[in-house]
């Protein structure tokens, strides 16, 4: 075997030969993809990540090499050694849907490096076999073509963002895992240290402090293709593992940092996907996402946009309907529409099925209306709402004849949230995302957001970002005074209703640092002794900067139009946090727990 690759060194993959190789002799190595019989000739189409080849055994050339042959099973790793054939000449029939399909291999010799067993799973695209069964033998599943291509994908979306960057003067800079645990972020895997006894590493969820710190060394520009970990539950488009491009200026403003990273996102899709993207983005300041979309990353591929009713009630003291006006009694309750046009026909019986889904996302119910004439059809309000405010909703709504009104009203939170997913429920079932005429990428900015959002208890603030993030130089007076209304230098980039990119300019002043970490609740004991490090730094010299990172496996799993994040990952954990394959996370002894200084509690 060893000597077969010592004589015969591979000479082209799989996805290569075409017309012009007829005649020579080549040595192929790959995975048994599929076997066929016909007329005593043996058929087998030899895979690699390139592509397939058909490999053609006849009994006539060589009897023995025929019945080796014979052994072979899906999946079996083999070299051959063989001459290249028209297949339009050696009487077989060309494949138009393979790039090597005007070919095969007649085999004059044939090597078996490695035997496969019984396969748990069919590989192919789309996969039959369950996710669970899948990841539990990935190394199966990342021999599917899907897998291989998505994972090339990926590949190239690195080498384009490394090329950027490079070409622009930014400084490739690896910070360290382990880190020190720092609060106010997402909740932190933590490491025991074996070399001092109770302390304890955090897994670093982003390298934000590390790259600041590097512009206060002067470092000017900074990126990495940085790992990030994060102890949270996990969704769809979320991993506990996973990977940023991550970069950070000094001496910018938020507009000089949005228009690098829009460049930079341009560049990708053009040399991953070879797609031009529009540029300037459109930007949505947060206020206008949340008003029109319920979301602050919303997906503007199709309309179904949202219409807020609350002042026009407030103004008309709840159009005499008397649960709108006890709603809008409340502090922070709000009103909203969402007007679903008349061509996309909504039955009863759909309604009741959307009113069943907004229950389980929160709401009481899901009011409805159907504009009939000068009036509403199928709605409760129509006996008690003034002619003259069912005219002013329709108005507001542009609401057309046989168009529906969808109505929520109470909480803000759960009125935006309930509506958000209706809109995006409604835009799957009817289909409007593939039916529209729009542009399949529509990246945009959201800007403007809170600087702070209001924490579990009353009258306590976390970061809406992160602790680090500036405030608008206007609001920096009314940081303590009215932390509400401050907003933040940050900005995001979405994708398609994706957050793919967060960034913000930082606070450089350690002053102004310290005062927002008062509004945190961390206070001046505490900030010395978990962020010391920030505020001494900050006192050097520390330049304005900032910075952003977009999260690498979402947006290969948008490029990749991939199901999952998962699918992008070559090896993911599933939505319990494990990895099925490796079998992890796993126990372990009681003299590693010892080492590290660590007893199991009683179960
Ligand atoms: P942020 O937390 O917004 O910002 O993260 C930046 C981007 O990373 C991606 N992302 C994730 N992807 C997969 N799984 C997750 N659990 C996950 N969490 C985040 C998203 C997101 O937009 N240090 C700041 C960046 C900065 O301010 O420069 C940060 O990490 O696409």
């Amino acid at each position: 075997m060893d000597s077969f690759l010592e004589k015969h060194p591979k000479t082209h993959t799989c996805g290569q030969l075409n017309k012009e190789h007829v005649k020579q002799e080549v040595t192929l190595m790959g995975w048994v993809s599929s076997l066929r019989d016909h007329g005593g000739r043996r058929f087998v189409d030899l895979r690699d990540r390139w592509g397939l080849t058909q490999l053609v055994f006849k009994p006539e050339t060589d009897a023995q090499l025929h019945k080796q042959a014979a052994q072979l099973h899906q999946e079996d790793c083999i070299g051959v050694r063989g001459v290249v054939c028209d297949r339009n000449v050696s009487g077989g029939t060309p494949n138009p849907h393979l790039k090597t399909g005007e070919i095969e291999i007649h085999v004059n010799t044939l090597v078996i490096f490695g035997k496969s067993q019984a396969l748990p799973f069919a590989l192919t695209d789309p996969p039959t076999a369950h996710e669970d069964t899948r990841l539990a033998c990935r190394v199966l599943d990342l021999r599917r073509n899907k897998m291989q291509r998505n994972l090339l994908l990926r590949h190239r979306i690195n080498q384009s963002a490394r090329r950027y960057l490079d070409e622009h003067a930014f400084v490739e800079i690896e910070t360290p895992t382990l880190i020190r645990y720092t609060p106010g972020g997402a909740r932190n895997f933590l490491t025991p240290s074996r070399q001092v006894p109770g302390s304890f590493f955090a897994l670093a969820e982003s390298p934000q402090l590390f790259k600041q710190l590097l512009m206060v060394s002067g470092f000017d520009r900074y990126f990495q293709i940085a790992r990030c970990f994060r102890d949270e539950d996990q969704r769809g488009d979320r991993q506990p593992e996973f990977t940023q491009i991550d970069l950070e200026m000094s001496f910018v403003t938020a507009q000089d940092v949005m228009h690098l990273a829009e460049k930079l996102f341009v560049r990708l899709f053009h040399d991953v996907l070879g797609t031009t993207l529009p540029r300037p983005f459109p930007i949505l300041t947060h206020n206008e996402a949340l008003q029109r979309f319920g979301t602050d990353k919303p997906d503007t591929r199709f309309g179904l946009e949202h219409t807020d009713l609350t002042d026009l009630l407030r103004e008309h003291n709840g159009g005499n309907v008397a649960v709108w006006r006890n709603a809008l009694d409340q502090k922070h309750s709000i009103m909203k529409a969402l007007r679903v046009p008349g061509h996309l026909k909504l039955s009863r019986a759909q309604l009741d099925k959307l009113e069943t889904h907004a229950q389980q996302w929160g709401a009481s119910g899901l009011a409805r209306a159907k504009v009939t004439g000068q009036t509403w059809s199928q709605s409760p309000f129509t006996k008690t709402l003034t002619p003259q405010v069912l005219q002013a909703i329709n108005q507001a709504c542009k609401a057309d004849e046989g168009d529906t009104l969808l109505f929520q009203f109470g909480p803000i939170d759960m009125v935006h949230s309930v509506l958000d997913r209706l809109r995006r429920l409604l835009a799957q079932q009817f289909d409007l995302i593939a039916s529209t005429n729009t542009p399949a990428w529509q990246p945009l900015w959201v800007v403007d957001f809170p600087l702070f959002e209001p924490g579990e208890h009353p009258d306590t603030w976390v970061a809406c970002h992160h602790p680090f993030t500036a405030p608008k130089t206007e609001d920096i007076p009314s940081l303590a005074s009215n932390p509400a209304r401050c907003k933040a230098q940050a900005y995001d980039l979405v994708l398609n209703g994706h957050e793919v990119g967060g960034g913000s300019i930082r606070i450089h002043d350690n002053t102004l640092q310290s005062q927002v970490f008062d509004v945190l609740g961390i206070g001046a004991a505490q900030q010395q002794e978990q962020f010391g490090f920030l505020l001494q730094a900050l006192r050097y010299g520390a330049p304005p900067h900032g910075g952003i990172a977009l999260g690498v496996d979402r947006l290969c799993m948008l490029m990749a139009q991939a199901a999952s994040i998962r699918d992008v990952i070559a090896f993911p954990k599933t939505l319990r946090g494990v990895d099925p394959f490796t079998g992890s996370p796993s126990p372990v002894s009681e003299q590693q727990l010892r080492e590290l200084h660590l007893k199991k509690a009683p179960a």
